[in-house]
């Protein structure tokens, strides 16, 4: 084997982050697989493109051939899976590509992992490693009072989106358990930083509020979610794929558990400080109530005792701290958001906000 890893999905939202810093951090080659979905942008990965110890190769992770010929080259001693259809609301008008990609992607990936994980020599089969990247979503949705997600609490998906991920989770706990395939299972809560794709909550409500447009709060805005940073989600997989026990799965989470009315707010409260020229000011004057997400969870919450005191992971970043980060790399990248808010991007935006609300 080489000392290589292979990721999947590494031109979206969170592989790129991984990407970026995996090549600041750690001294092993990465092979990047991606598919280049609406979701992925290669822009993300441009500080390293040219980099001796990155390379990229687009292809769909549901192609096994593709797949197995990648593996036989590259000899990965892990392979992370970030690539997926990631949406929720993507999901509600179109589960398609969610069963295809997530489901029956990660079943590809999984049966030729475990032909090229059994053709190893035995000390390189003891070092392999399958990192699955997953969600807090999977265990669907708790009261206000309810203690939060631990690793034992049984799953209960409820949108086409977190059933397709809860699959995809089961069959990699199955090879585990019937192949001995080293598996890792990591289930993450709400991400946010730099190069999310602006249909999620977080970069919509900053570019939507810059443009003086309506900020679409579902419902009455009172669901809560739980708040990590990315570059402390990506830290903790690196930690979950060195240190982490095999077979076992890892919540992962920020302790910031946060109703969506606050970061809409918190968002207009820090755009009035850097943005006070704006067309709508205060920001918050834009907020406007509209139709609910259809089965829309209430509230996640991440138990994440078991990474802390197996692996010793922490967040770096606080909310307020990760925020005003996230707030100020949008202001700054005007060419990203541009490119990506062009052609599909606007279809969307109009087919989910006008026709469903
Ligand atoms: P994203 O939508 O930003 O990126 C997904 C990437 O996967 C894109 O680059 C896309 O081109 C690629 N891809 C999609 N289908 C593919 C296919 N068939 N073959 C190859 N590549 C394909 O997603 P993200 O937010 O970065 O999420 C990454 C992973 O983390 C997902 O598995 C998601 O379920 C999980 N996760 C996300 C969050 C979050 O808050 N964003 C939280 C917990 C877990
Ligand atoms: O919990 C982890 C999950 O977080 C990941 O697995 C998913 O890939 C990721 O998309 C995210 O799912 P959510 O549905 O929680 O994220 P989203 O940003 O779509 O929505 C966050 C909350 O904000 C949710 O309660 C719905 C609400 N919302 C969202 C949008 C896009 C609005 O009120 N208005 C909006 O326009």
């Amino acid at each position: 084997m080489e000392d290589l890893i292979l990721v999947t999905g590494g031109a979206g939202f969170i592989g790129s982050n991984f990407i970026l810093q995996w090549i600041a951090s750690e001294p092993a080659r990465i092979v990047n697989l991606d598919k280049l979905t609406y979701a992925g942008n290669l822009n993300n990965l441009r500080a390293v493109e040219a980099h001796a110890r990155y390379r990229f190769e687009q292809g769909d992770i549901v192609d096994r051939e593709f797949f197995r010929n990648l593996l036989r080259r590259e000899q990965p001693r892990a392979i992370v899976h970030f690539a997926a259809e990631s949406h929720v609301d993507r999901s509600i008008h179109g589960p398609d590509d969610f069963v295809r990609t997530n489901v029956n992607g990660t079943f590809s990936l999984l049966e030729e992992a475990r032909a090229y994980w059994l053709a190893l020599s035995e000390v390189d089969r003891a070092l392999f490693r399958f990192l699955h990247v997953s969600t807090d979503e999977v265990y669907g949705s708790l009261g206000p009072n309810d203690p939060a997600f631990s690793e034992t609490t049984p799953y209960n998906p409820n949108s086409p989106y977190s059933a397709s991920k809860a699959a995809s989770d089961h069959l990699v706990r199955a090879y585990h358990h019937t192949y001995n395939l080293p598996v890792l299972t990591t289930n993450c809560s709400n991400n946010y930083g730099p190069h999310q794709f602006p249909e999620k909550l977080i970069p919509l409500m900053i570019l939507n509020a810059c443009a003086g447009e309506p900020l679409p709060v579902y419902g009455d805005g009172e669901n809560v979610r739980d708040w990590l940073y990315v570059e402390d989600h990506c830290r903790a997989i690196r930690t979950v794929l060195s240190h982490g026990r095999v077979g076992e799965t890892y919540n992962i989470g920020g302790r910031s558990e946060r109703r969506n009315l606050e970061i809409v707010g918190a968002i207009c409260d820090l755009l009035d400080e850097l943005r006070p020229s704006d067309p709508a000011v205060p920001h918050s004057k834009l907020v406007s109530f509209v139709k609910d997400r259809p089965g829309h969870d209430k509230r996640y919450a991440m138990d994440t005792r078991k990474i802390e005191r197996e692996l010793n992971w922490h967040p770096l970043e606080t909310f307020e701290t990760g925020i005003r980060k996230t707030v100020r790399w949008y202001l700054e990248h005007e060419d990203w958001v541009r490119e990506v808010t062009s052609g599909s991007y606007r279809q969307w935006m109009a087919k989910h906000y006008a026709t469903e609300h």
